[in-house]
């Protein structure tokens, strides 16, 4: 494969088509065998259920590429499981985690010029998704679903790398009591964009979505699931039915337990915030992002960490998930999946 033409030191992160995706098609009630295409291009009846009802989840990961050249992934057996779980929501066939893991090491391996240099701190984003192809009108399930995963060089989700963000409460819900805020479906960021693009108009990188059911608890923000570090150095992390269990938060309060910090998941109220040291947001794109402070309708709430530079707690632990990642600390046992 020709090396690829691209200024590594002026990552974003956007789409960019590489060489090779992976597609398999659900048909006759069972998956096909899946494969490599150089077409980024998906053909669609006009009818197709996740163009006219929305059945559509996906998935985000990231390959990494160490100084030694080793490439892995971090640790995608829990996207495939969470995929699975969001399938299953949705009444799609879920990917099994076989499929999906194959699918992930043959698109790495094909497109191993396309993941960005050890030095350049990016990588490369890995996008698997569940869509359905097969006509419907009246609404039910379709009976054809395709399955892809493509890749896309990137650097930071947020365009100040990790310098805190301001962010707003939004007026909006971004999820419903017992609907599908905890599944990874296109539908629940679709829901998302306005409120996205109200925030942008208004000066806020983010929203902080609040509790859909009594608007007093903190949810998370369109993208990103939070973190809160208390004056005496605990992990808090809120805990709601309507959140995106995200992979990244669960590997944080494990490296802060390994490293004898207390953790703590439950509810968090709005009313509480203005007592935390430190608030950040975690996920694959956000890894770890500062947040300086929260802005609800001319409050302010400003975190005692500032707006020059990340908390000394969230530091730590970002530090220590940046080293995991990229093979400068020990993983612990299958959180790294090395791609031959
Ligand atoms: N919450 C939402 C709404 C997300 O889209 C994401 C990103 O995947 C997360 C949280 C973080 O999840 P993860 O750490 O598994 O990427
Ligand atoms: C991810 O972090 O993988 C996500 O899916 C978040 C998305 C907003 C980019």
């Amino acid at each position: 494969m020709a090396k690829v033409d691209v200024d590594w030191s002026s990552l974003t992160f956007s789409y960019r088509p590489i060489s090779q995706r992976y597609v398999a098609n659900f048909k006759d009630g069972k998956w096909g065998k899946g494969g490599l295409t150089d077409d980024p291009t998906v053909t669609l009846n006009e009818c197709a259920g996740t163009l006219q009802y929305c059945q559509e989840v996906f998935e985000g990961l990231k390959a990494y590429k160490w100084q030694d050249g080793t490439v892995v992934t971090f640790r995608p057996d829990q996207n495939a499981k969470r995929m699975i779980d969001s399938a299953k929501r949705l009444v799609m066939p879920p990917v099994p985690e076989e499929m999906f893991l194959e699918a992930v090491d043959q698109v790495v391996a094909a497109n191993k010029d396309w993941i960005p240099p050890y030095e350049s701190g990016g990588a490369l984003y890995l996008r698997p998704y569940l869509f359905a192809t097969g006509p419907v009108i009246g609404v039910k399930p379709s009976d054809e679903y395709q399955f892809r995963l493509f890749g896309t060089p990137v650097g930071s989700y947020f365009k100040n790398g990790i310098k805190p963000i301001t962010i707003c409460v939004s007026d909006f819900d971004r999820a419903a009591p017992r609907g599908t805020g905890h599944i990874k479906a296109g539908l629940n960021y679709a829901m998302s964009l306005h409120a996205y693009i109200v925030a942008h108009q208004n000066g806020f990188d983010e929203n902080m979505f609040l509790d859909p059911a009594t608007r007093t608890y903190v949810e998370e923000t369109g993208g990103a699931n939070f973190l809160f570090v208390t004056k005496d150095g605990e992990l808090v992390t809120p805990k709601s039915d309507s959140i995106l269990p995200s992979i990244t938060r669960r590997s944080l309060i494990d490296i802060a337990q390994s490293m004898g910090m207390k953790t703590t998941q439950r509810p968090v109220k709005f009313s509480e915030l203005g007592d935390f040291a430190e608030c950040g947001l975690c996920g694959t794109a956000a890894v770890i992002c500062p947040v300086g402070k929260v802005v609800n309708h001319g409050e302010e709430i400003c975190f005692a960490s500032g707006m020059k530079e990340m908390g000394p707690v969230l530091t730590k632990l970002y530090n220590k998930l940046r080293g995991i990642q990229m093979g400068t600390e020990e993983a612990p046992e299958g959180w790294i999946r090395v791609i031959k």
